[in-house]
């Protein structure tokens, strides 16, 4: 059976660089890793919502977008994230996304294995807001096969050739790859197993 892959950046930039380094992810898994693969993409700026607010939930309920983005989650096989860093955190787009749709689930990843990347044009990569999408993966449902932080993109990816210019960018993303490929292959089983 067809497995998929739903990747997305947790950024609503229109010149996401999370953007870029998840769907160049998405590409090499399917290039290197997994050939049957479908790949599907999301863009945030698709998901645009009222604020959470407890009230909002009670008087209207959950908006049909959140409903979308936790359903398009269910469907797939294998997440690939890749996380904007705003001062330290979630990007304020992908984090109102996101609790809307743990009002549906807690789960919101819904036990899917998952990817998380993050990349930040500074020397740091995003590694608070990649530090904490892990730390709290079990409580959200994701069963976090590797991540990857890119300090420092434009000097470690090539628009022009669409990857990674670093050898140890390239071996470090490859083995988070051949864990989500082992993943999803499995159905669980092996990540099962190791806990
Ligand atoms: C409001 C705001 C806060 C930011 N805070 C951080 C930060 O804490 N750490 C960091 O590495 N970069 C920070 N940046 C820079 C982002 O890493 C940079 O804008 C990056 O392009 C965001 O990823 P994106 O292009 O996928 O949206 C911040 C940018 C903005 C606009």
């Amino acid at each position: 059976m067809t497995k998929t892959v739903l990747a997305f950046a947790a950024s609503n930039s229109a010149n996401s660089i999370n953007r870029k380094l998840v769907e160049h992810a998405a590409r090499t898994f399917k290039a290197d890793f997994m050939p049957d693969v479908v790949i599907e993409t999301l863009d945030l700026n698709d998901y645009e919502m009222p604020i959470y607010s407890q009230a909002r939930e009670q008087e209207s309920g959950i908006p049909a977008k959140a409903q979308a983005f936790y359903d398009k989650i269910g469907e797939a096989d294998g997440l690939m994230i890749a996380f904007a860093e705003h001062n330290g955190s979630y990007a304020a787009a992908y984090k109102n996304i996101f609790d809307w749709m743990s009002r549906i689930k807690m789960a919101v990843y819904q036990d899917k294995p998952t990817a998380f990347f993050a990349t930040s044009p500074g020397p740091r990569g995003g590694q608070k807001v990649l530090g904490f999408a892990v730390m709290t993966a079990p409580f959200f449902g994701a069963k976090v096969v590797g991540s990857q932080s890119i300090a420092g993109f434009g000097e470690r990816f090539n628009d022009a050739t669409g990857g990674l210019t670093h050898d140890d960018d390239v071996e470090a993303m490859n083995a988070v790859l051949r864990a989500m490929g082992e993943a999803m292959s499995a159905d669980g089983e092996s990540l099962n197993a190791a806990a």
